[in-house]
């Protein structure tokens, strides 16, 4: 039976109808961003993967295209998994994990296959590109996947996530001439991943970083408690050994649910996917599971990664706020600039007995969606994940600005570069917000979303 979407976040990417996950190939094209996604047209649940296509002007409108890549070619035949996009001789030019399910297990293949389109809407496919015969024999070509494509000096280089066969995740570096014929150079990292394996590798020459995700990886205290996670390490590759020389290392969102965040070809802005592998998704009933979340700035500060949200937003409402204030929101972007911040307490999306809440004390941030609306239960079972919590670092500056990006089942919240997102699903009558703030001064500002109609 055909399913129907009948609701949707209000500006943030969602499959026309049906279930995705990773943003792929997300690149700047002929004047227009362009974002892919692993989408399954046909069902709210992950299955055989297409990527679906949506294009806008300002990162914050978006609108679908037609599905730009479907399974069943050469390589690709019940799969097209993740990949990227470069634009060369004017065309558009998208790598991505072709997966052939065989008998399962080791039978498993996860090769590389490249497609071109001229006018960035309809792809033609050429099939494997970096095939077995490239991928030296101590890594599994049933778990070689998610290619991560950028120009240096004239040469084509590719990061791809493998998994050595006696061990563990491994990030790949290839290079080509042309595309078309590819060659192996090294292992970036050269060790085992924590996790079993890695995913989605992405690499930022300009600002010098590296993301990657790992799957069942091993809690880190408090402040990591995903099993899934997304790291990023600061520094740069050497070309000349195909290693990456690492300066620094942290994870990249403290929230529940994020996953899979891609850099934008020519511009350091990352889009990640706005929900959690092994968790229930209540969306599911609207037609829908999954979403991307608003781009994202980034740069590197004092060796650390930090984002800001891209979002195209007009002044509604502002107020200074004299220890406490009430508000109702629910789509729009909420920003609290604080001096000498002392405690916190934000409860966002309240109506009846619900509401999110995000405290700060002792030196954290702490955000609570126990109560929030709709249960979101995973595999994770340590205490604050049962409660609800996530937390994150809190600066401790003096002049503190703390943004919040909502819409109708998620929230983003930014402060000083660290990203703290997940998904909520409250009632959709659930409006109102509360601050209270104990502050030598605070202000508080509301931005309504620019849509488009
Ligand atoms: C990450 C991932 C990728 C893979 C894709 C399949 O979320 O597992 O490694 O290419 O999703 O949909």
């Amino acid at each position: 039976m055909a399913i129907t979407k009948t609701k949707a976040p209000a500006f943030h990417v969602t499959g026309e109808v049906g279930w995705i996950n990773d943003p792929n190939g997300l690149i700047y094209y002929k004047g227009k961003y362009h974002a892919f996604f692993q989408h399954n047209p046909a069902d709210t649940k992950w299955g055989p993967m297409h990527w679906g296509h949506v294009v806008s002007d300002d990162m914050t409108n978006w609108e679908y295209l037609p599905i730009a890549l479907a399974p069943g070619g050469d390589g690709d035949k019940n799969g097209c998994f993740s990949g990227s996009a470069i634009v060369h001789d004017g065309k558009l030019w998208l790598l991505y994990t072709g997966f052939t399910e065989n008998e399962g297990g080791e039978s498993i293949r996860q090769l590389q296959c490249l497609a071109e389109s001229s006018d960035g809407i309809n792809f033609k496919k050429h099939g494997i590109v970096i095939g077995e015969d490239v991928l030296p024999d101590e890594y599994a070509p049933a778990d070689f996947r998610d290619p991560k494509v950028w120009l240096h000096d004239g040469i084509f280089w590719c990061l791809i996530a493998a998994r050595r066969k006696e061990g563990r995740g491994r990030i790949l570096l290839f290079k080509s001439k042309d595309l078309f014929k590819w060659e192996f150079v090294n292992d970036v990292f050269g060790v085992d991943s924590a996790g079993i394996m890695i995913e989605c590798p992405d690499y930022n020459e300009d600002e010098g970083y590296l993301l990657w995700c790992e799957q069942f990886q091993p809690n880190e205290g408090k402040i990591h408690l995903n099993v899934h996670t997304c790291r990023y390490a600061v520094g740069r590759i050497d070309y000349s050994t195909g290693l990456f020389c690492e300066e620094s290392r942290g994870i990249v969102d403290y929230g529940f649910d994020i996953y899979a965040p891609q850099t934008f070809a020519y511009k350091s802005a990352v889009m990640g996917w706005l929900n959690m592998w092994d968790r229930n998704v209540p969306s599911e009933k609207y037609g829908f599971a999954g979403m991307l979340t608003v781009p994202r700035k980034v740069s590197i500060e004092d060796k650390r990664l930090c984002q800001e949200p891209i979002v195209s937003c007009e002044s509604a409402y502002s107020c200074d706020v004299k220890g406490s204030m009430t508000d109702r929101v629910k789509v729009g972007v909420v920003v609290i600039k604080a001096t000498e911040l002392r405690e916190l307490g934000l409860k966002m999306r309240v109506g009846g007995e619900n509401y999110t809440y995000l405290t700060l004390s002792d030196g954290e941030w702490v955000f609570d969606r126990s109560v929030s609306g709709e249960a979101i239960v995973g595999v994770e079972k340590d205490s604050d994940t049962l409660n609800g919590i996530r937390r994150m670092p809190f600066s401790g500056k003096k002049d503190v600005t703390l943004t919040v990006v909502m819409d109708e089942f998620s929230l983003e919240i930014f402060e000083d570069g660290r990203a703290m997102t997940s998904t909520v699903y409250p009632p959709a009558d659930a409006l109102g917000l509360e601050l209270v703030a104990d502050a030598e001064s605070c202000h508080y500002e509301r931005y309504d979303i620019q849509l488009k109609a």
